[in-house]
């Protein structure tokens, strides 16, 4: 995928190694357990340049530079709360690549949206989302989690929740102060979701 970009013109920027840190065992005991997934972050052109909230991502590591292996815990049964997509991703990571990489306001596409855990991540902390996903269940779960999202309680509950697992417990880090660095308010933001015409 890596390679495809480059000659597509993209500029890498960083290969991420997501591992889980509570991954269920693997059962057949005959192989190390699969427990890591790469996220590609690439820029479309070498001369235009990208946004980093470096200050942010240091700040959530405990003021040490964050790097480009993150240990984040698999995905919570509060997350399934409208039921689960088969590859539902969890908040917390498509919180940490939206605040790394977008600022507040900014719209967001994913054009394979499944449950939309992207567009959630987005409006809980204040960017726009569009989404694109071809099957209409998984769209109607995006729609719930949306709505479900409408709720306040429910929304300071999620960003909490979020928080908790993305800043460093063991340094005593504080996560409160992250609420003004991300200018949050309550209101959530704009969403769109779209079937492809098929
Ligand atoms: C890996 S899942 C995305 C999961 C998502 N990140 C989440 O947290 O729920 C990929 C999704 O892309 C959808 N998809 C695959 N090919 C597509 C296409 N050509 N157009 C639109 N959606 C597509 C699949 O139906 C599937 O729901």
């Amino acid at each position: 995928m890596a390679n495809c970009l480059t000659e597509l013109g993209f500029k890498i920027l960083n290969v991420i190694t997501r591992a889980k840190t509570n991954q269920p065992p693997n059962l057949s005991c005959r192989y190390f357990t699969h427990n890591s997934e790469f996220i590609i972050w690439a820029r479309k052109s070498k001369k235009i340049s990208h946004y980093f909230d470096y200050q942010l991502m240091k700040e959530m590591n405990g003021q040490k530079q964050m790097t480009d292996v993150w240990h984040l815990p698999a995905i919570a049964p509060w997350e399934k709360t409208c039921t689960k997509h088969p590859t539902q991703k969890p908040l917390a990571l498509l919180t940490r690549i939206i605040l790394a990489s977008t600022r507040p306001n900014d719209w967001i596409l994913d054009p394979f949206a499944g449950s939309s855990t992207t567009g959630i991540a987005a409006n809980l902390f204040g960017r726009r989302y569009l989404g694109v996903e071809q099957e209409s269940d998984f769209l109607d779960l995006s729609k719930a989690r949306r709505t479900e999202i409408e709720q306040l309680d429910i929304v300071s509950t999620y960003r909490e929740k979020i928080f908790k697992q993305l800043s460093r417990q063991s340094n005593g880090y504080n996560y409160e102060p992250l609420t003004d660095a991300m200018q949050l308010n309550d209101e959530v933001s704009d969403y769109n979701i779209s079937a492809l015409p098929f």
